[in-house]
């Protein structure tokens, strides 16, 4: 199939040289998983792992080979970081560009792997045309036609969609304290529902999904966001709107301390409400961690394991996803740049494709069941 790795087991020799059993598993399952389609909805029973994804980046798959074959070979999902997007997808209006979404499914297609999507309605990555909406029929009109014509080019390729990304404010009051965007300015929350119907109307197989961050840890605006995420999806379940499942990005700051117990109340408010969990954007944002490799790589297994331990003890998580699978492709060192001067270790390969304990413990977790 492919030159560089015609074979897994020489991608395990070689870049990856230290991978243990847990990898070789990884992809032996991945065959398995296929047997159930599509993945994301099948796989409940306790015999398939739950399915591991990473967000992945089209320029870096054309440009670096490693990189391709690591997805392919450890992936059984892949969501596109940006290329989705609004900036990136609906650059002016009027104007689509499909090239880099295109490449993305075809090489999920292509590699026997799922794709996600990853976003329809965010107040994110919007290209500077949509501040020019007037009124709320122009914006109801644009917001429609972007999600119809995204939507519709993917109908049947792309099985679960994060329609809603992060909707509330870093601290809201209650479920309307819902965050500032050219969506709310002309349409206020009846954004969410028009996208989420919008969505289901075009494709009623696919998964919808509510994406949210900062819901894990100990102290009160966590709280808050927990209990206003409650009510919102509550009021959505009220109206019948659409919708199937949460997404926890779980982008783990170490530092914070993970409620074991708000996380635990708001999982089951999920349950009780039949929704699924995803857990989409997982990665340790280890900044103000020691330098000291080792010591830092400890620390960020240890901070994954106590979010996936108590996650996995209320629901199985449809699939668990990390932002990236290796250190040499993150956003963190972007927005989260060590002040000594080290490179970031957020993900669970390093730089080398060598894999970390993070590795290990979604391991463990994936093959953990309720
Ligand atoms: C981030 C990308 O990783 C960056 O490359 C980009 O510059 C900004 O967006 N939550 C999300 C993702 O839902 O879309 C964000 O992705 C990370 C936080």
């Amino acid at each position: 199939m492919t030159t560089l790795f015609t074979s897994r087991r020489k991608f395990l020799t070689t870049a990856a040289g230290g991978l243990s059993l847990g990898l070789t598993s990884m992809a032996a399952t991945k065959r398995a998983a296929f047997a159930v389609q599509p993945m994301l909805r099948a796989a409940t029973a306790d015999s398939v792992p739950i399915p591991y994804g990473a967000a992945v980046r089209a320029g870096a798959l054309a440009s670096d080979a490693a990189y391709r074959a690591a997805i392919a070979s450890i992936c059984q999902i892949i969501v596109p970081e940006g290329e989705m997007k609004w900036s990136d997808i609906h650059p002016s209006r009027g104007e689509y560009r499909f090239e880099n979404a295109d490449a993305l499914v075809d090489f999920a297609r292509q590699s026997h792997i799922e794709i996600r999507g990853h976003t329809l309605a965010w107040y994110g990555a919007l290209p500077a045309w949509t501040s020019e909406l007037a009124d709320r029929a122009e914006a109801e009109r644009e917001l429609v036609d972007h999600i119809e014509t995204v939507v519709s080019r993917y109908r049947g390729a792309i099985p679960s969609w994060d329609v809603v990304n992060e909707p509330l404010v870093d601290w809201p009051v209650d479920k309307f304290s819902l965050r500032p965007s050219i969506w709310m300015k002309r349409l206020g929350a009846e954004y969410l529902p028009i996208a989420l119907r919008t969505t289901a109307a075009v494709d009623p197989d696919t998964r919808l999904v509510l994406n949210e961050y900062d819901l894990e840890f100990s102290g009160a605006r966590f709280a808050a966001r927990r209990r206003a995420l409650v009510q919102l999806l509550r009021w959505l379940r009220e109206r019948d709107v659409p919708l199937h499942a949460v997404g926890l990005q779980a982008h783990l700051v170490a530092g914070r301390s993970i409620d074991r117990d708000g996380l635990q109340a708001l999982l089951a408010e999920i349950v009780d409400l039949r929704l699924d969990v995803l857990i989409t954007e997982l990665d340790v944002v280890d900044y103000e961690l020691p330098g000291k490799i080792g010591e830092r790589d400890g620390l960020v297994a240890a901070l994954a394991a106590r979010f996936l331990g108590a996650v996995c003890e209320v629901v199985r998580p449809k699939a668990i996803l990390t932002w990236g699978l290796t250190d040499r492709y993150s956003w963190v060192p972007t927005y989260f740049k060590r002040a000594d001067g080290m490179p970031n270790r957020p993900l669970p390969l390093d730089a080398e494709f060598k894999p970390k304990p993070l590795f290990d413990v979604i391991e463990e977790y994936r093959r953990k069941s309720v």
